[in-house]
């Protein structure tokens, strides 16, 4: 129906990438359902939760793929990429490594998914500040070179989740 066509417009695919424990799964648990884990277990396959939103006053409904950071338990490369219109890129502000594959994720990124992705680079755990081993001045300085948003967030505290989510909605709607 005209319907579901119009419905179909304002579904969007956003994938979130980085490495195991970055706290990508409890990022869209934060975000879809306002619920932090503090000992959840490492994702296997794909989870994903629809979120409905009202931007300009249209109603749009985002599909937020999680994957694994593992390799072992994650989802067909291509498959998860496919169709996706915004990316976050999570990394941890306490694990410099996990912040050094952010340019892999980037990578993998653009070989499987649209040119005009649009990408938020997500420092996560920024309740940690006081280990924190990646400055956000780095952070923003990778973010400008390859075109991506960035935001420190924490969803232990709820802090910045739902901005983070909202930016690369907005963006691509
Ligand atoms: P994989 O599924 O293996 O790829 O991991 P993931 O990126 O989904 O990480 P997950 O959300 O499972 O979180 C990993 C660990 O970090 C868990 O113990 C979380 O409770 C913790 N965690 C996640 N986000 C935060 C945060 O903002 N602050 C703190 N302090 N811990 C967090
Ligand atoms: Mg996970």
């Amino acid at each position: 129906s005209y319907q579901d066509e119009q419905s179909e417009d304002y579904l969007f695919k956003v994938v979130l990438i980085g490495d195991s424990a970055v706290g990508k799964s409890n990022l869209l648990s934060r975000y879809a359902r306002n619920e932090f884990n503090s000992n959840s277990k490492a994702t296997i396959g794909v989870e994903f939760q629809t979120q409905s939103m009202e931007i300009d006053g249209k109603e749009l409904k985002a599909q937020i793929w999680d994957t694994a950071g593992q390799e072992r338990f994650r989802a067909v490369t291509s498959a998860y990429y496919r169709g996706a219109v915004g990316a976050l890129i999570v990394y941890d502000i306490t694990r410099r490594g996990t912040f050094e594959n952010v340019s892999r994720w980037f990578d993998e990124l653009k070989v499987h998914s649209d040119a005009n992705v649009v990408v938020m680079l997500v420092g996560n755990k920024s309740d940690l500040a006081h280990i924190r081993e990646v400055t956000a001045e780095e952070a923003t300085a990778l973010a400008e070179k390859n075109t991506m948003y960035f935001m420190e967030t924490s969803a232990l505290e709820a802090v910045n989740v739902v901005e983070a989510f909202q930016t690369v909605l907005k963006e691509i709607h």
